[in-house]
This record gives C-alpha cells, structure tokens and sequence, in this order.
C-alpha cells in the first residue's frame, strides 16, 4: 500500500502526516509531494525523514490512494492525472466537490455509497462536515424543513498565511496578509470569494454541499460565514426547523449516541464547546441545545470542531480507511 500526500507542507497536509500516524494506518510507503518550492525539504515521519517530491514524479510512483490538500488549481489539473495510473485521489479542495459524478463523503454520514470506481472522491468543505455531522441523525429521526447557519471560524481554515497573519499582529509585527483587513481583535463577515447573489462561496458550500451529502435537496440552507481571531477550530450557530416536534432531552441522548459527536451540554457548571478545548481533536462537540421558542418544532445549538482534524484531515484519512475495509482500492 502506497500513499502520497499532495499538500504535504501545508497546514491540511501536515495534520495528515499526524492523524496517518496516530492511527497507524496500514501502508508499506509513504511520499510527500508539494510544489516545486518544497521539493527536496524532509519532513519527518515516525520519526524517519521523508523528502519532498513532486507532483509529476509521484505519479510515476503511482501510489494507490493519493490524499490531496492543495487547493482547486492544483487538484484540478493533476486529480485526473493520478486517476489515470490507477490512483484513488481524496481531495480536499473545492474542485470536484459539487460534480455531478463524484461522491462527496463523511464516512459517518455516506461512505457506503463508495465503489471501485471512485477514483476521485471529494472531502467536504470543513464548516459543512462539522455541522452535517450533527444534522444527519436529527434529519432522519425528525425531517429537517430548514437550517440557519452562522460560522465564526478560524484562520487556519484559510491556510498557513492566515495563521501568520495572525500571529503577527498579535505579536505587532509586520507581514503578509492573508485577508484584506486585520485579523486580530477583528471579525471579517467574509470566507471565500463573493458570487454574484451577495453570497460568499463559503456560505454557498454549506447550502450545496449540505443537500449533497443528506441527499435531500428539499432542505432550506441559508448560511452566514465569519472570519475571527482564533486557531482551533470552526464554531457554528445552528437554527433548525422541524417537520415533526421533537423532545429537547431525546435529541441530546441522539446526538450523544452518534459516532463522532461529543455532546458537551451542562450550562450549570458552563459546559458548552470551544474551539479552545476542540483543537488537536477528531470529535465534532455540540452543546446549547435549546428548543427555539419563537417558533414550533425547532431547536438551536452550537456546534464546534477542529477544522483541520474532522473538517479535513481526520475525514479524507477516514475515507481512505474505509476503501481499505472494503476492499475498494
Ligand atoms: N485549512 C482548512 O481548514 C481546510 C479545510 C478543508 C479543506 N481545505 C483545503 O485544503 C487545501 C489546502 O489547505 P491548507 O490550509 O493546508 O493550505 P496551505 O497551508 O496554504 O498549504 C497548501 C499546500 O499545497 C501545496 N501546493 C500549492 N501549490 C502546489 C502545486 N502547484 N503543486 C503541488 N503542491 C502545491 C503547498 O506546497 P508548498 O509548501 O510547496 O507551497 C502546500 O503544501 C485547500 O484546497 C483548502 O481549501 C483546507
């Protein structure tokens, strides 16, 4: 078994290094590809350096599964490419995630959809794994008519720049940056680029990608995305409409007996999640959990997970994990 990492300097790709590691995920070779920057530098893995390759010579390697953290650009014009030796690509961009012929997969949630044929398989974006990782069980127990979202999310969703930017200012140095305002003591109610509707990108895969993944396009999505000061993780207010009532204390017991989710709900000792005590772990935490008294059959919560863990890393090794349960690579 041979695995490569397409990304493996950045911020997504070194948290794979780790979580291949921490689980101990079964493979003979490992190669780390990044840009021609990096090619040459070594990067330590189980404590053996491993140096840098690039893109073009990884293919001739033609690992079996290939997990790509690149960005869209580079996932674009060489996914195909490894495809085409036989590799199965795990990406983590954008790219493919809303093609028509490419499943967009949350182990937890859809994995069985997988075949052989998935030679290209899509990571969701970070903010949608979270919060669907909470929705999919109330969705099948109660039918979800509509969701209202607002994220506060952390820099290091936007990538190595980003957290530097941060650091920087609060360290009142000088640098590059990574968004078009200060950062520090700020909140930027922009993620992603705007389309044409007012909508950032970002907002817009928590609406797309949502409906993908609970395979139900009759779900109403309307989402807020904010940039602010912290690095450990993505937290999201969740407002959810019902079709049928529901019992406040029957959807903590659900929640809590979801895989990969971590009810933390106890507002007499102030228990709620933070991004502070989600960071470096692979759970999505949800606490708040309250009936919305405004209006019948609908619940608020919040929902908070490392985005580099179960928002990217965690999920793509997951998915590679999965392929190789079930003999699919
Ligand atoms: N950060 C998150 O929470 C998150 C969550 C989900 C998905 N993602 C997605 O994951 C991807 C990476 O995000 P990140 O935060 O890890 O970004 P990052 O820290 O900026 O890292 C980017 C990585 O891509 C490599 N790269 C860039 N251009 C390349 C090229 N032409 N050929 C080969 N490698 C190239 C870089 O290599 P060099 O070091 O050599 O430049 C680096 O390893 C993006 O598509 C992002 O949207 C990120």
């Amino acid at each position: 078994m041979k695995i490569a990492i397409v990304g493996a300097t950045g911020l997504v790709g070194s948290v794979m290094l780790k979580v291949l590691e921490e689980r101990n995920f079964p493979m003979d070779e490992l190669l780390l590809v990044a840009s021609p920057r990096s090619v040459g530098k070594e990067i330590p893995f189980k404590n053996k350096p491993i140096k840098v390759i690039g893109i073009p010579e990884a293919i001739e390697q033609k690992p079996n599964i290939a997990l790509f953290s690149a960005g869209g650009s580079t996932s674009i014009e060489w996914a195909p490419k490894f495809a085409e030796v036989g590799t199965t690509v795990i990406d983590n961009s954008s790219a493919w995630r809303m093609d028509l012929d490419k499943k967009l997969v949350v182990p937890e949630i859809n994995a069985n959809q997988l075949s052989k044929e998935d030679k290209i398989i899509a990571n969701p974006n970070c903010s949608t794994i979270q919060m669907v990782m909470a929705l999919a069980p109330l969705h099948k127990k109660y039918k979800m008519k509509r969701v209202v979202v607002s994220t506060y999310q952390s820099v290091s969703g936007t990538g190595v720049k980003a957290v530097e930017q941060l650091e920087n200012e609060i360290a009142g140095k000088k640098g590059e940056m990574a968004y078009p305002y200060p950062i520090a003591k700020n909140a930027i109610p922009h993620c992603d680029v705007f389309e044409e509707t007012g909508y950032t990108k970002e907002e817009m895969k928590l609406v797309r990608e949502t409906q993908k993944i609970l395979d139900d396009k009759t779900i109403a999505v309307t989402a807020t995305a904010v940039r602010i000061p912290t690095a450990g993780g993505h937290s999201e207010s969740v407002n959810i409409e019902f079709e049928n009532d529901f019992d406040v204390t029957d959807v903590r017991k659900l929640l809590s007996e979801t895989d990969g989710v971590i009810v933390q709900d106890n507002i007499d000792v102030n228990t709620y999640p933070m991004p502070m005590y989600a960071n470096g772990k692979d759970d999505v935490f949800v606490g708040r959990i309250r009936r919305d008294m405004s209006q019948p059959n609908s619940l608020n919560m919040w929902i908070v997970s490392d985005n580099l863990r179960k928002g990217a890393a965690t999920n793509t090794v997951q998915i590679a994990e999965y392929l190789l349960a079930n003999n699919l690579v």
